[in-house]
């Protein structure tokens, strides 16, 4: 087998990476390791930047989300038994999030693969990475297929999109990487429950019994978070439980009320800073969560593997294309300045709104935070800044 770009993982990097590609005129073959119901049916992030709403949209894949995604144009940070609106428009020239949940976009992209004639190798194994150490060399990825039998893919670059627990990170030699890894002492317990909306916009919820998050995936199905412990199990939580911490966190004192609703999903997500440096090595490029982790409290690791992956296509297109070197070359010095202001935002968020221990210090430097960002527009402009991201590029 034989591609241009070969492209380790389906997730939302290599699959948008895979269609930009194309575009462009440039063959790819993506493979991933579970099937295609599954990678369809993973509930995970939501919250697009505009950066990440525009891209799809000029690259031919953003039809569904505009008409079935949400447009919040603002925040709720609630803390004191009070809401406290982060107005994004108003504060950053009018800008928003797109609430459109990530399984979509993933249905949305392997739709545009297959009609384009694209290949995604579905329940692949055994995936190895050769000749990726220089420049001059022969890079190959071994693999089984689904039916067991081996393959060669003969390629001239390798994408490693294949997320935090992937194998090409570990195929860049360890003493030409450097991992800086921080974890945290608590978890998410995330649940989807069908009710309606209790909040036109997201609330983000300070309380001393630990974060609380009220997010959305439809009118009629919504998406709540509370920080738990970080070895908790689904068996811990049964819904008696979860309504009463979620009722008692999210509590004002204004009459707004949690609607509940049967849970029809429960899962536990570990909060985890991590980066890789740098994220190539000779024709290797990472790109997503095979290069960094942030904590979903900034809503930025989907985000993040799209401002990658635009990079990323770039650079390999002028290099296949018109032979210049300087922006593959350059990559990952140019994702990582993102890449490091994100994991910014995200500790930065983290630390403000979760519960870390009894200290009542720190738990006053919290509300102090809290007080300051909500009250001074600069301090509320840096937040909503960050919060609907960056232009890409
Ligand atoms: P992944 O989505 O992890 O995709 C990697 C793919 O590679 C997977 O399909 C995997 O099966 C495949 N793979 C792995 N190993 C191999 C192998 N050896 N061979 C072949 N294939 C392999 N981010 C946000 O921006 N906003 C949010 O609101 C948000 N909320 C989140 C909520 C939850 C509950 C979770 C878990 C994450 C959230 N994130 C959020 C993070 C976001 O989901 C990830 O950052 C995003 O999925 C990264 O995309 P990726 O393509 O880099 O990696
Ligand atoms: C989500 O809706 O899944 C979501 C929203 C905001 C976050 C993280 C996750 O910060």
């Amino acid at each position: 087998m034989r591609a241009q770009v070969g492209i380790i993982g389906a997730g939302p990097a290599g699959l948008l990476l895979s269609h930009l590609l194309h575009r462009a005129g440039i063959d790819s073959v993506v493979l991933e390791a579970k099937s295609r119901a599954d990678i369809e049916a993973t509930i995970r992030a939501a919250v697009l930047e505009q950066g990440t709403v525009d891209l799809l949209r000029a690259s031919g894949v953003g039809e569904r989300m505009v008409r079935e995604g949400a447009v919040h144009r603002g925040v709720v940070l609630r803390f004191g038994g009070r809401s406290h609106r982060i107005d994004f428009a108003d504060l950053t020239g009018g800008r928003a999030i797109t609430l459109y949940p990530q399984h979509e976009i993933i249905k949305d992209l392997v739709a545009a693969r297959l009609e384009a004639g694209g290949q995604i190798l579905f329940e692949v194994t055994d995936v190895a990475l050769h000749g990726i150490d220089d420049d001059a060399g022969a890079p190959a990825i071994h693999f089984r297929d689904a039916a067991g039998a081996s393959h060669e893919l003969a390629c001239e670059f390798i994408a490693g999109c294949d997320g935090f627990h992937g194998v090409a990170r570990a195929a860049i030699p360890a003493a030409r990487r450097t991992e800086h890894s921080h974890d945290y002492p608590f978890g998410w317990f995330g649940i989807l429950v069908e009710a309606p909306r209790s909040s036109d916009e997201l609330i983000y919820a300070r309380h001393a019994r630990g974060f609380a998050l009220v997010s959305t995936r439809s009118p009629t199905v919504q998406r709540l978070y509370l920080q738990c412990g970080p070895n908790d199990d689904v068996a811990d939580w049964p819904d008696a439980r979860i309504w009463d911490e979620l009722h008692a966190r999210l509590h004002t004192d204004d009459g707004w009320r949690l609607a509940e609703g049967r849970i029809f999903h429960k899962g536990v997500i570990a909060m985890r800073s991590f980066v890789c440096e740098p994220m190539q090595h000779g024709r290797l490029f990472l790109a997503g969560d095979a290069a960094h982790i942030v904590p979903p409290t900034g809503a930025k690791g989907l985000n993040l593997a799209v401002a990658d992956v635009e990079l990323l296509a770039r650079a390999l297109v002028d290099r296949i294309r018109a032979g210049r070197r300087e922006l593959l070359d350059g990559y990952s010095a140019r994702a990582l300045r993102r890449v490091w202001r994100a994991q910014h935002f995200a500790w930065w968020m983290t630390s403000m709104l979760h519960r870390f221990s009894d200290d009542a210090f720190a738990e006053r430097l919290q509300l102090a935070q809290l007080e300051q960002v909500t009250s001074s527009r600069a301090a509320a402009a840096t937040l909503a800044e960050s919060y609907v991201g960056a232009p890409l590029g």
